[in-house]
């Protein structure tokens, strides 16, 4: 697919996929479009064998997402608007549940719809400048693209209802201090640094990274029962080739080499 909003640049040596939102004569803002290119993005990623780990990111250096693109917004009438925020979470979802590690490097302002994008990939990593907020209410609105979910899970229900009322942003290193970042670094390293913390999950099992995963997304699932699918995954790995190339190379003091299988 041709993507007008995004680049999308795999790195045919380590496998690693850097999609960078690009509109940042609007700060990057997420149009239905961008939307629609970020789900078709995530879909074809997940379906190619050549992509092992995801970076997103967005593009200059102000700006991660500036949040939904508040010019669109104001075209939608209640039932449009029902069916954006079902699409956005649609393919934000499609980013949390991928079985290949998808990290945010958030290089600036994550307001919004673009705190919900980072907050769905499985890790986040902020430039020392990354702002992070759901400034919705100023705009007679709520997070749409599921963050009154995921901030919850991430940063607990007493900040996260703090944030979402006062519509305060946050700076990065209040953002580690609530957990909703994992690591901050300066602006100039930031895409480097999440190249070194991908590349080293990845001489990692891949199955095994996938049922990690896919372990944690059940937690937050009602539908399934976290400790059972733990268990089941656990004995899936008994019978891949990954465990057994794993466990012989310990055996005999030597690297891994995965297969994935
Ligand atoms: N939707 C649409 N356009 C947006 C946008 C958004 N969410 N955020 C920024 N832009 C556009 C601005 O309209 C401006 O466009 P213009 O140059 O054509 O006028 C351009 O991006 C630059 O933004 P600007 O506001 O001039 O930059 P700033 O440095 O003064 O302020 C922000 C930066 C992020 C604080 C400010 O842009 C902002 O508050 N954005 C909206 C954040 C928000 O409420 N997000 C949630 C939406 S639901």
């Amino acid at each position: 697919m041709i993507f007008t909003n995004l680049l999308y640049q795999l790195e045919a040596e380590t496998g690693i996929l850097t999609i960078t939102i690009n509109r940042p004569d609007k700060l990057n803002a997420l149009n239905a479009a961008t939307i629609e290119e970020i789900r078709a993005a995530a879909q074809q990623a997940l379906e190619d064998p050549a992509v092992r780990g995801i970076i997103l990111t967005g593009s200059g250096e102000k700006s991660f997402v500036a949040g939904a693109d508040i010019a669109e917004l104001t075209k939608l009438d209640e039932v449009s608007a029902r069916r954006a925020a079902e699409r956005g979470q649609e393919a934000f979802a499609l980013l949390e549940k991928s079985s290949k590690p998808v990290i945010a490097a958030v290089n600036g302002f994550a307001l919004g719809g673009g705190c919900e994008l980072a907050m769905a990939c499985h890790m986040r990593v902020a430039a020392e400048n990354a702002r992070f907020g759901q400034p919705e209410v100023n705009l007679g609105l709520i997070p749409g693209y599921g963050g009154t979910q995921r901030l919850t899970q991430l940063i607990g229900k007493g900040k996260a209802i703090e944030l979402l009322l006062t519509a305060d942003m946050v700076k990065a290193d209040e953002a580690l201090r609530l957990g909703l970042v994992n690591h901050v670094v300066p602006q100039a390293e930031l895409l480097s640094f999440c190249k070194q913390l991908l590349t080293r999950i990845l001489t990692k099992a891949p199955l095994a990274l996938g049922l990690c995963l896919d372990c944690v997304n059940a937690y937050y699932d009602k539908d399934r029962h976290g400790y059972q699918t733990e268990a089941e995954s656990f004995g899936r790995c008994f019978s891949s080739e990954d465990f057994r190339e794993g466990t012989s190379a310990f055996l005999e003091k030597r690297p891994a080499v995965f297969s994935g299988k």
